[in-house]
């Protein structure tokens, strides 16, 4: 794994995010409650960009398209494209249920570093 780094620590406060382009990837950084989350800035439903999602007491991100919730710590799907109701069902069918990437990350030299596989 090659940790890169990628922003200085004190650049995203709590309660912050901020994306940035890693090696091809589009990766949003999050702070909440303290902890730095990096994951994948893509949906795996349909593409839409996370960087607006509704992050949740449970450290659960949220889909401002439709609404499909992952677990920041793990990319685990929590729901999977269940807005709008009745329609859900349907869009969910489109794609395949997918986790949500995601990436370690590390606080070292006053930065903040991401790990990246190498075969990425
Ligand atoms: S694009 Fe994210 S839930 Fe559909």
């Amino acid at each position: 794994m090659d940790w890169i780094e990628v922003l200085p620590h004190d650049e995203l406060p709590d309660a912050q995010r901020r994306v940035v382009h890693v090696e091809g990837h589009a990766i949003l950084l999050l702070r909440h409650k303290s902890q730095i989350y990096a994951l994948d800035n893509i949906c795996p439903h349909m593409g839409a960009a996370l960087e607006s999602g509704e992050v949740t007491e449970d450290a659960t991100i949220v889909c401002p398209r439709h609404h499909s919730a992952f677990d920041l710590r793990t990319g685990e799907v929590k729901a999977w494209a269940p807005w709008p109701p009745g329609l859900g069902r349907l869009l969910g069918a489109v794609a395949r249920k997918k986790a949500l990437r995601v990436y370690p990350t590390r606080v070292e030299q006053g930065s903040i570093w991401v790990g990246i596989e190498k075969s990425d």
